[in-house]
């Protein structure tokens, strides 16, 4: 039985599922401690903390706005994606 070969492991980042985005979240650095939950709940590893703010991967978010959801001091917002 032959399944399934994954012969490019982590070719993931290659694909740049973020043109799939309907909304972008949007850090408000002045609001932002740092915290990383943003980082920690992101289903796609599309955030990283530098300098103690969140940056957002917008080649690989693909706006599902979790990090909006569990921010704890509301420093992510969201914009409709411009067309
Ligand atoms: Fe900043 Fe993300 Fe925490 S935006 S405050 S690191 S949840």
């Amino acid at each position: 039985m032959v399944g399934g070969i994954i012969k490019d492991v982590g070719n993931i980042s290659s694909n740049k599922t973020g043109s799939w985005r309907t909304f972008r979240p949007v850090v408000d650095k002045n609001k932002c401690i740092g915290c990383g939950t943003c980082k920690m709940f992101c289903p796609d590893v599309a955030i990283e903390i530098v300098d103690g703010k969140a940056i957002i991967d917008y080649d690989h978010c693909k706006g599902c706005l979790i990090c909006k959801s569990v921010c704890p001091v509301g420093a992510i917002s969201s914009e409709e994606e411009a067309k």
